[in-house]
């Protein structure tokens, strides 16, 4: 079930450069699940496409979804620039999120692949570990996993802040175990965990949210190979808005 209406903002916060938190009222946050997205629609109309927004946290009794994007382009500008009491389009919650599972998860954000990571290591309910790479010291929402994860454990491009390198690094480094791991961020970094669950031994679901572009099936710009072929041998192309975000990591192209 997705709702089309016109959401409220309760509250707009910059967490870091360039990055902003928006509490939004609507009732898509009775169907929401943790991995899933929104399209924001621009309030120019000049502007038909959507922008699709990760939901990072779900507030159901608050009737509050809550999102954090980068900046990266006119649609987003604008988002950062509303303020509570405005009003802005949405359509959602869109895509497939995490299944739940396991008795011990790791969940992995790096950059803008933090913010699904929330909402997650709040509802998986066996133990959790959250590995976090940032480019520096900017640690937007690395706090608020304090209370999500038995364990936060830190990476930096600069080495600021945390293990001086990549998350996979980090978690060589922990030597971190699981029964799944949980991931969102650059492909270079989904692909560095999805190996590193392979030689462990551990399940682990992506979510290729960075490749979305409409969010609704409609661009094809998202496509991304999958592992299945057809009947004449033939790769099977998924849409990661529709058939994803999230996939195992064993189905896709990475
Ligand atoms: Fe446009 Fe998937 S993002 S078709």
């Amino acid at each position: 079930m997705k709702v089309k209406e016109s959401a409220t903002v309760v509250a707009k916060k910059k967490l870091a450069e360039g990055v902003y938190s928006l509490e939004l009222e609507t009732n898509a946050s009775k169907y929401a699940v943790p991995g899933q997205f929104i399209n924001i629609f621009s309030n120019d109309k000049s502007k038909l496409l959507p922008r699709p927004i990760s939901i990072c946290e779900i507030n159901e009794l608050k009737n509050t979804l809550r999102v954090v994007f980068r900046v990266v382009g006119e649609g987003t500008t604008e988002f950062s620039e509303l303020q509570a009491g405005d009003t802005v389009e949405i359509l959602g919650p869109l895509g497939n999120g995490f299944p739940l599972e396991g008795e011990k998860a790791i969940v992995v954000g790096g950059g803008i692949g933090v913010p699904p990571m929330l909402e997650l290591a709040k509802q998986l309910k066996g133990s959790v570990t959250a590995v976090m790479g940032y480019r520096n010291d900017d640690l937007f929402l690395a706090d608020e996993f304090i209370d999500a994860a038995a364990d936060v454990i830190i990476a930096t491009d600069d080495g600021s802040v945390g293990v001086h390198g990549t998350v996979v690094d980090a978690m060589k480094e922990n030597e971190l175990t699981a029964d799944v791991i949980y991931a969102c961020g650059p492909k270079p970094m989904l692909r560095g965990v999805a190996q590193y669950a392979l030689e462990k031994g551990i399940k682990c679901y992506v979510s290729m949210e960075e490749r979305m572009a409409c969010g609704v099936g409609a661009c094809l710009g998202c496509v991304c190979q999958s592992k299945e072929v057809d009947d004449h041998s033939h790769v099977k192309n998924k849409r990661v808005c529709k058939d994803g975000p999230v996939f195992l990591s064993t189905e896709v192209e990475l």
